[in-house]
């Protein structure tokens, strides 16, 4: 799905991403962890298309990405996006959050094929009974959960995800994770970058990023 060959990034004079190889299969599950600063949102940035990369080559499904064209395409067909600060817009309701990107995403036959799923999506992620809450009266959790179904709802086969779980409990948590494992059940290639052993637990490859550089981790059961 993704090749990532031989990619650096700069701010300024400042290296933060140094020479990195990342292939992503369809069907993964990818965990990056490392430490605060060590390049993890830069890298899902770029991956989003939300950077350029100051060097090296990005391939989309075998192809060359070049173009500012060719990246927002990307972004918005093939990208779903859950962030740590969720990025919900507050004054909108939940169900009009997660029918964002049905109208800033897709042309008008796309998303009228889309807009008949949503009731799905928003019962499937336990949303019915806040639908027309506002969003900056609802919970953590619920937060999460609707940035789930705005991920899904215009059918991205990439979720790209950056410390869902850095705000919530225990309890949630578990939560998000099992909806993540469905996801990636139901086809879904998954990136997640977290800080957490628990999150990094349930991927199919894990990463580690050091200074910059990427390294693969063996999967040994701990
Ligand atoms: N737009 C920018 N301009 C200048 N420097 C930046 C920019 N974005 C990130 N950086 C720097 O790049 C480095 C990597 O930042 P990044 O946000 O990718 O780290 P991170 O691994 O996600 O950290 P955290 O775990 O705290 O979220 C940091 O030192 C940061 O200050
Ligand atoms: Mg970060």
């Amino acid at each position: 799905m993704i090749e990532l060959k031989n990619i650096s990034k700069s701010f300024g004079t400042r290296e933060v991403l140094k020479d990195i190889n990342l292939s992503v299969k369809e069907g993964e599950l990818i965990s990056i962890m490392g430490k605060s600063g060590s390049g993890k949102t830069t890298l899902l940035n770029i991956l989003g298309f939300f950077e350029y990369l100051t060097k090296g080559k990005y391939y989309f499904e075998g192809k060359l990405i070049k173009n500012e064209n060719q990246m927002s395409r990307i972004r918005n067909m093939n990208m779903g996006f859950v962030f740590q600060a969720y990025n919900l817009i507050p004054r909108l309701t939940v169900y009009e959050n997660i029918m964002l990107p049905i109208y800033y995403s897709l042309d008008r036959k796309h998303r009228k094929e889309r807009i008949k799923g949503v009731n799905e999506l928003i019962e499937k992620y336990g949303l019915i009974d806040i639908k027309d809450s506002f969003v900056e009266n609802i919970s953590g959790g619920e937060k999460q959960r609707a940035c789930m179904a705005r991920a899904l709802v215009c059918d991205a086969g990439l979720i790209i995800s950056d410390e869902p779980t850095g705000n919530l409990d225990e309890n949630n948590k578990n939560n998000v994770l099992d909806m993540f494992k469905e996801m990636n059940k139901n086809g879904k290639t998954i990136i997640i970058v977290t800080h957490d052993k628990q999150v990094e637990n349930i991927a199919t490859r894990k990463y580690f990023l050091e200074e910059g550089e990427l390294k693969e981790r063996e999967m040994v059961a701990d």
